[in-house]
Order: structure tokens, then sequence, then C-alpha cells
């Protein structure tokens, strides 16, 4: 086989192939096929008559405390007792979609006789659903809002004021071939919130409870080929279940998989790189074989190795090949081939700047009596990490300081529902500023956000609970824990396993037993156990805020995940005022106590600010916790920009800069976080989305981005000056004015006039006297002595025209790509108007539409999906799409009362671009 390249190729010729041999056009049915199914489905809230009798998966405790704005480092509590009922429900037909990833068969689930509650409407072939809403996924049920305001019923400031919770129902008809019988067929759900249950021409067929997993139910058993068949599938998602906004819906892909009998399992592929350097790489495969046929299989399983392009093409030959296996396979069990290949002169994968992300695929064969019965591709990438105590992370030899940001699911203004660009848009932004790793906080990624960091060479800690036995929210994952901790973890780590991106399991952030002693440690090393055994090549931690060094947590992890302990945690402020963890700075302890084990923070900073809002007067030290007054105003629920306020936990970036510096051991951090996200608006919970990130939520830069990449692109010749310089009402008034750059001195200029020149002794350079005065502000930084890099900033005029800008001028006409256009303000000369809150209202002309606005300001409670949206700090963004196969292009228009409209117009083509 050669030039086997994306799956369509491969399927395409491995099709030609088999008419070619067998002269049969049947013998296209050997070939594994796997079929979007987002399109075309029909979704309600609520069940039949709003009665889930017989529906739930489980009985849950009542919730007593539903205010959720406690801080995030509250003590997690014990599980409340639930009593006894006889309530009906169907947890013992969904256990057993979990046996193939439980390792003790004695533990695995059999399916109780029956269809656990008969004759539900909604599961019904002959139930008419034209009433209910069409919709394609991913799709998030809670974006569209309207947000719940105000401090009474309904959602807070915690779980994103969006309507979230709640039961949904989707159902779709799937038509099937009759050439589909004896196929095995799945259903395969990337993700969907919560307590998913699927049903197929109305029996009940399986499903899986934690929001964040991957996961498939066969359907083979229900299937009607050479008819139409039935889906339906229910979704539960509980109130009080979450500490941030989980969104609602099936909010990523789904995929209907057909294969033959005897094929490749699911994630049935492992592949790991045992011997690597610049000569030689061996390349280790293990094949897990399923024969779901009622008769032994003896079948060949062969791979090649090919290299991938940047943009994922395969090279036209082979670059090595694994000898082919042969194996019995018996009926109903599955198998496991191993084979190796040595690929001379690999191309490793590596994180830019210093090394290329280079990727490979394992194109698997599976023969049975000479014919091709299963093709399965594997993507994976070639490279050594090591872990040492004293340098940190080596990638293929080279010390790579972990430069890391944490990032939560949502895509801000289109929610939780999975889009390709706006994760990749997040990426591309997150690496302007020097970030070389994500940490997925705190649950399971969109399979393709791993694609993206794959091909971006950004290092990724691959997480996956939030909580274990012990509970943040009274409904959270604690309640499914017992039943699921090991089917999720398994699944996670076969999913994910072949990243070269993911280079650290986490199994938890910030858990109650922490505080449980050798108790919580057990619970701890059953996890790093499991991991260990999935995956024996990458090491498992955890995020401690509160174990020290001296505690039984620690001891069983093989690298140490430090939250802001490694600053220090409210050591800083006066006992009076201390409630929580208050913690004095905690590297030296653990380097002391753990000698041979890696240090890193999984969480730093927990800064805080709103985009271009900056308060007075202004804090004159490295670091302080937002008060009102101190960075702080809770009546206009904003933080200010200057980027020296942080959670009472966390710390500024240059207090964390000073503890990494001083610590130079400590392998990097992971800072909290790189992008706003919905829900969590510490510290002002009347607020929709937090103030944490280092971007908004909108994707507009917060000054503390420049800080960053100051520090994280040392090379990159750059000047930043703060605050915007258009202060009318501050005439005479000291307005410091701080710079962040890679330079290491710089000089200030008011009007022409030099306010010092200054060598950086911390990590900004601060002109805390400066007296304001309208007009021009620049900066000319120096390295070496030598001329670096300038930046100025002038005062603006009244609001005069809007200017539009894409990201992209050309977008696919497919539906799903999108253009991000950020709108400024401008004055007559063009400077933007800082604080310009123009109305602006949109439109498109041509085959294009409006998906959502946003402008970054996290008290705003404007409908997302709304075509009007007020201006913020002098910005706001809309986010469009092209109609779906109607390519050519069109136009974006934005105006406002008063200003002189603006327009930008995109090219729209059905090709990649
Ligand atoms: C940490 C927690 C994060 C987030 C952050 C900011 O304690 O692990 O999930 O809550 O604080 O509040």
């Amino acid at each position: 086989m050669k030039n086997h390249g994306s799956q369509r190729l491969t399927r395409t010729a491995l099709r030609l192939s088999l008419v070619f041999a067998t002269g049969f056009v049947l013998a296209a049915a050997a070939a594994r096929e796997r079929l979007p199914l987002n399109d075309g489905w029909r979704f309600t809230k609520g069940d039949p008559n709003g009665d889930s009798t017989g529906l739930i998966y489980e009985v849950r405790p009542a919730v007593k405390d539903k205010k959720d704005d406690q801080a995030a480092d509250t003590e997690p509590t014990a599980a409340e007792k639930i009593a006894a009922t006889n309530q009906w429900v169907l947890k013992p037909w969904i256990l057993p979609t979990a046996n193939a990833f439980i390792k003790d068969s004695a533990r695995h689930q059999l399916r109780p006789e029956g269809n656990g509650t008969t004759n539900i409407a909604y599961t019904q072939f002959n139930f008419d659903d034209r009433s209910w809403q069409r919709v394609n996924l991913p799709h998030d049920w809670a974006i569209a809002g309207p947000f719940y305001t105000g401090w009474g019923e309904g959602v807070g400031g915690g779980m994103g004021r969006l309507p979230s919770p709640g039961i949904g129902w989707y159902r779709k008809q799937l038509d099937l071939p009759a050439g589909d019988a004896g196929k095995s067929i799945f259903l395969e759900v990337d993700g969907a919130m919560a307590y998913a249950m699927v049903w197929l021409n109305g029996h009940l067929v399986g499903g899986w409870p934690y929001g964040y997993a991957s996961w498939q139910v066969d359907l083979t058993p229900y299937v009607v080929p050479g008819g139409t068949n039935q889906l339906a599938i229910r979704l539960d998602n509980p109130a009080a279940s979450s500490r941030w906004y989980p969104g609602g819906g099936i909010y990523r892909n789904v995929w209907l998989t057909k294969t033959h009998a005897v094929h490749v399992g699911q994630w049935g592929t492992q592949l790991t790189t045992p011997e690597v350097s610049r000569e030689r790489a061996t390349v280790h495969l293990q094949v897990t074989l399923a024969n779901d046929s009622s008769s032994a299989a003896t079948v060949s399983v062969a791979t090649e190795l090919f290299a991938l392009s940047a943009s994922g093409q395969p090279s036209s030959a082979a670059v090595a090949k694994i000898a082919p296996v042969s194996l019995s396979v018996p009926p109903g069990a599955s198998v496991v081939a191993e084979g190796t290949g040595v690929i001379t002169n690999p191309k490793l994968w590596g994180p830019p700047p210093t090394q290329r992300p280079n990727r490979h695929v394992a194109v698997t064969t599976v023969s049975q009596a000479g014919q091709v019965v299963d093709c399965y591709e594997t993507r994976f990438g070639i490279r050594a990490v090591r872990f040492d105590p004293e340098q940190g992370v080596l990638v293929n030899g080279e010390h790579i300081p972990l430069r890391g940001v944490n990032q939560h699911h949502d895509l801000g203004a289109l929610g939780a529902a999975f889009n390709r660009r706006a994760a990749q848009r997040q990426l591309e932004a997150l690496r302007e500023m020097g970030c070389n790793a994500i940490r997925v906080s705190h649950n399971p990624p969109a399979p393709e956000l791993l694609e993206l960091t794959d091909q971006m060479g950004l290092l990724v800690v691959d997480e996956i609970f939030d909580c274990w036995e012990r509970k943040k929210t009274p409904l959270d994952f604690h309640l499914i824990f017992p039943a699921w901790h090991e089917p999720d973890l398994r699944a996670l780590i076969r999913r994910d396993r072949n990243h070269p991106s993911v280079f650290l399991w986490s199994v938890g952030n910030e858990v109650g037993e922490q505080y449980t002693g050798a108790e919580g440690a057990k619970v701890a090393q059953e996890l790093v156990s499991i991991a260990h055994e999935e995956d024996p090549t990458r090491p498992v931690t955890a995020a401690m805020n509160w174990a020290k060094a001296d505690m039984p947590m620690p001891a069983v992890l093989d690298v140490i995940g430090l939250n802001y302990q490694g600053e220090g945690i409210r050591d800083t402020l006066p006992p009076g005022e201390v409630k929580g963890i208050r913690t004095p700075p905690q590297y030296p302890a653990f380097h002391q106590a753990f000698s041979n084990k890696v240090i890193f923070s999984t969480e730093t900073a927990a800064a805080l600010s709103t985009r271009g809002t900056y308060l007075f007067p202004v804090f004159d030290g490295l670091s302080s916790p937002v008060k009102d007054g101190l960075g702080g105003d809770a009546k206009r629920q904003y933080v200010s920009a200057y980027e020296l306020y942080a959670a009472d936990f966390g710390s500024s970036a240059d207090k964390v800069f000073a503890a990494q510096d001083k610590h130079p051991y400590v392998a990097g951090e992971f800072v909290w976080s790189g992008w706003d996200y919905l829900g969590e608006p510490t510290p002002y919970y009347g607020a929709r989305s937090s103030y944490f990130g280092i971007i908004d939520l909108a994707g507009f830069k917060k000054d503390r981005f420049y800080l960053y990449q100051s520090r994280w692109r040392p090379d990159l010749p750059m000047a930043h000056i703060l605050p915007h310089w258009t202060w009318p009402e501050r005439v005479g008034q000291v307005t410091p004015v701080h710079v962040f750059t890679s330079g290491d001195e710089a000089e200030l200029f008011l009007n022409g006039q030099s306010q010092g020149r200054k060598k950086k002794s911390e990590y900004r350079l601060r002109w805390d006297a400066l007296v304001y005065q309208p007009g021009e502000l620049k900066v000319v930084a120096y390295k070496n002595g030598r001329p670096w890099a300038t930046e100025v900033v002038t005062t603006a005029g009244a609001p005069a025209r809007l200017k539009l800008k894409a990201d992209r001028q050309q977008i696919r006409a497919d539906g799903q790509d999108l253009a991000f256009i950020t709108v400024s303000v401008a004055d007559q000369a063009g400077s933007v108007v800082p604080q310009a809150a123009n109305k602006i209202h949109f439109t498109v002309e041509g085959p294009g539409e409006i998906v959502a606005t946003d402008n970054g300001d996290p008290t705003s409670f404007e409908p997302f999906q709304s075509p009007d949206r007020q201006a913020f700090n002098g910005l706001c963004l809309v986010i469009v799409r092209a109609k779906p196969g109607e390519p050519g292009g069109f136009k974006v228009l934005a105006q406002a009362d008063g200003l002189k409209g603006g327009v930008t117009a995109l090219k729209t083509t059905l090709k990649n671009n």
C-alpha cells in the first residue's frame, strides 16, 4: 500500500483495490467508514410531559446550598448520604457501556433484562418531532441565553449565568443501506453534557455520564439495515454541578462508524517510541483487534509508517514498515498484536521555535483470508521527553522551560460548542505571546484540540478531573466517581496516548483528598496506577494547592504540580484578613523532600484585570489582592488593568516571575488563565465571565499579554506602554506609566520631553510619578545598550468612525470556518478611542451570516447572538461565517449613530485555504 494519506484517500484507495481484487462491489463493505453525524438533528428541552419518572440515571442528593460564589480554593467536603428510595433508575443499563474500560472482568456489569423504561414517547420511531428545533451539532443549548441577572433563582455567576442546567433530547433518523448487514456499527460521541443515554429504535443502548468524556455505544444489536433507524439521545445536566460554565448539549462532534465484524477496536492502537535519536527511532505498535462475529477469525496485521507534511499530507513512500503478524481472534473477544519498526533519520516532533512539530501516521491494515477487512490510521510523533529534577523538562535533549497557560473548554461567545477555527485562534494568540504549553483545566478536551496542539507543537498537560470522592459543588463528578473514575481515566488515556503534544497526565485538580491524609493518597495511588497501566511512557501529576511536601499525596505522584503554593498563598495578607488557605512559598520544601521529582506550577497568578480599564491610585508594590480602591471597583465590577492585582490566593505575573527565577529547578508555570472564560467571575459574581484571562473573552489582548511576551519571547524586539493616554479628566494628575519590554532599559518621553531612562531591575519599568498632559507618550527601549524597540501612544480625539479588521480575509464556505472581525471606534485620525462605548449594529451583505458578537466585558448581558453590541473600551468583535456551499464572498458592515460606518469584504471558497 502506498500513498495512503488522509482517511478519505485511504478508504477510496482501499475500496478500489478491493473492487479490483474481487470484482465485487460488495467488497467495499469491508472498508471502515467514519461518517460525521452532525447535521439534521431535532432538539427539545425537557422530558415528555415534563415527567422524568423512570428516566433518571440515579437519585441525586437535594441541593441545599445554591450559592456558587465561594472561593475557588475552598476545602472540598465529603459526599452527602443519599436517602434510600425505590425510584426506578437507568444506571444498570448505562454501566455496561463502561465494561471495556474496567480491567477486572469480575466487575463488568451485565445488562439487565428488559429495556430500562419502555414506551418513552421521545424514543419511538412514530413520535412526531417536527415541532422540535432543528439543530446541527456541535450544539450548546445554553449559549443562546438569556442570562440570569441578579441573585435570585436560576444560574449564578459561577456557572456563567446561562441556562446550561436541564434536560435535553436530540433525535435523528439514520438510513442504513442493506449492505450494512453483518457490519459492526458504533455511535461515537466526542462530548455531550451530561449523563447521556442513547436509544436506537426504542431500545436503550447505553450511555456515559461524564460530560467531558468521549465515548461510543455499539448500535449493532439494534440496527435495521436497509431501513430507517430512529436515534434518540437524552442529556441531563444538573444545576450546581460545576465551578464554571459547562455548556449544555451535544457540544462536540458525533460520528457513525461502520466496520467489518473483525476490526481494530475503539482507540485500538498504541504507538510508543522507546528509542529516539536523530539517526534512528524505534516505533513500537500495539493493535487491539476485536472480533464481533460468532466464529474465530485468523487475521494478518501489517502497518506502514509515513511522514506527514506540516499540513498533514503523507509522504509518498513509507518511512518504515512493521512486519505483518498473524493471529487468531476468538469470537466476541479482543486480542493484541504487536510489532516494531525502525525509522532512520526520523523527523522529530518538538516545540517551536527551536524545534519543528513533525508528525507521522501509521496505516494499519487488517486482512482475513487475503482480503483487507480494516484499515486504520494513527497519527503520532516521534520525540523523547525527559523529566529532570534539576533542569525540568527536556524534549529531544533540549531544555524547554514550561511557558504554559490554563485553558477552559469554552470558546467565549460561541459557548461550549466546539469549533476548530475558534480553538485554533485561541492557540495562535497564545503562541504569539510565547506560550509553549497548555493545561486543559480540568477535563478532557475536544479531540481536535489535541490535533491542533500536535500540529502547532504545543505541549499539553492532559487533565481529567476537578474532584474525586469529595465534592466542590453539590452535584459535581463526585457523585459518579465510584463507578466511573476507572472507565473515564482509561478511556481518556486510550483516546489521547498517541498525541505527541501530550507529555503529562494530570489525574486531578485541587482535590479534597489532599486533606484526608493516607486515605486520600490511596485514591491518588489508584488513579496513578491506572494511568501507568494504560500508558507506561508518561508520568502522572495532580495539581496541589494544599498538600505539603510532608503529606502523603505528593509522594504518590511522579511529578509535583503546585497551584499557587510556589509563590505562597495569602502569605502577605495581615492575619486578620485571611480566610482560607495561608501558605508561605513552597518550592524549596518540595525540592528538598523530592529531590528525584520534577516540580512545576500547574497554576500560577490567578491575576485579575478588565481590559482597557485603569483605576487610580495605582499600587506601588509587586502584587496585591484586589480590593475596592486597590485595583478593584465592586460597583462597576471592574478590575484595573495595571496588571498588579490578583485573587487573594494568587499573585501578579511579576511576583510569579520572581519566584520562578529564584528557583531555577522549577520546570515552569501554567498561568491561570490564558483566555477569559465563561463563569467563575472572581471577584465579582454579579458578572458572567472571568477576569483571570491574559486575553479577554472576545480575544482582545489585555496589557498582561505583553508582560508575558516580554519574558517568554526575549528575542522579539517589543515594548508596550500602559495605560492609554486619553484622560481628559486627569489633566495635571499623577497617572503612572508602566512599560513591558523584552529590552533591558528604556527611556520614556511625554510630548518629546524625557521622563528619564530606567534600567529593568524587575519585570516592568515604571514611571509612577508622571503627571498627565494630553499628547504623545513614546518609549524607546534598549537592549545591551542598543536601541531595541519603540512604542508610541497618543491622545485620541472624539469618536468619528468605525474600523473593521478581520483575522483572515478568506475563509471556507463550509458553514464551520469563521472570520473574527475586530471593530474599533476610532477618531478622525484613525486612533482607537480608548473609552468609547458606542452601540454598534452589524449587517451582512451576501451569502454570509453573523454567528456571535462580544466585547470582552465580563458584565455585559447583551445576548451573544445579537447583531447589536456596545463597544467596550473602544473595541468589539463580530464573528461571521459563510453560508455552506455558497462560495464567492460577502461583506460585513458596522454602523453606529453619529459615526462613519465601516465595512470589510471577505472572500469565501470551497477549497481549503
Ligand atoms: C484555582 C482552581 C481553578 C480556578 C482558579 C481561579 O484554585 O484550580 O480551577 O478556579 O483557582 O479561581
